[in-house]
């Protein structure tokens, strides 16, 4: 499955845009390993992209929400913490008992619920109500 950043899920600042753009990006390369038999090899990478994508992102886009005063800033907060506690399991596991199907199956799970149910919907709202503004 090919995923797109559209125009339409833009929060309003181009820096957080950019940041979800990465996260398609990341997102196809993991499908497109996963494709050719090289999820193992590309799992490590995700997961060392996604930790690192949680801090700074989220950080930036919790401020950004701060700053218009949006009202579903705490709502926010605890899927971002939701997200990075998910992200944490996976790295333990993976440091456990290194990458085996199940992991790469619930990695794959995650970042697609991310991109639908977070971006695509969550995230778009911050853009909605920026417009309003
Ligand atoms: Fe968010």
């Amino acid at each position: 499955m090919a995923v797109k950043w559209t125009p339409d899920l833009s929060v309003g600042v181009e820096r957080i845009d950019t940041q979800h753009k990465i996260c398609f990006e990341k997102a196809n390369d993991l499908f497109q390993a996963g494709k050719s038999g090289k999820s193992k090899e590309k799992i490590a990478e995700t997961l060392e992209f996604l930790e690192d994508y949680a801090k700074k992102h989220f950080r930036d886009e919790e401020a950004y929400m701060e700053h218009i005063n949006y009202p579903g800033l705490e709502q926010q907060k605890i899927a971002h913490r939701k997200f990075e506690e998910e992200v944490a399991i996976l790295k333990h596991e993976f440091q456990q008992s290194g990458s085996n199907i199940n992991l790469i199956i619930n990695a794959n799970q995650m970042i697609i619920d991310w991109l639908i149910n977070h971006i695509s919907n969550m995230d778009k709202q911050i853009g909605i109500f920026a417009k309003k503004l």
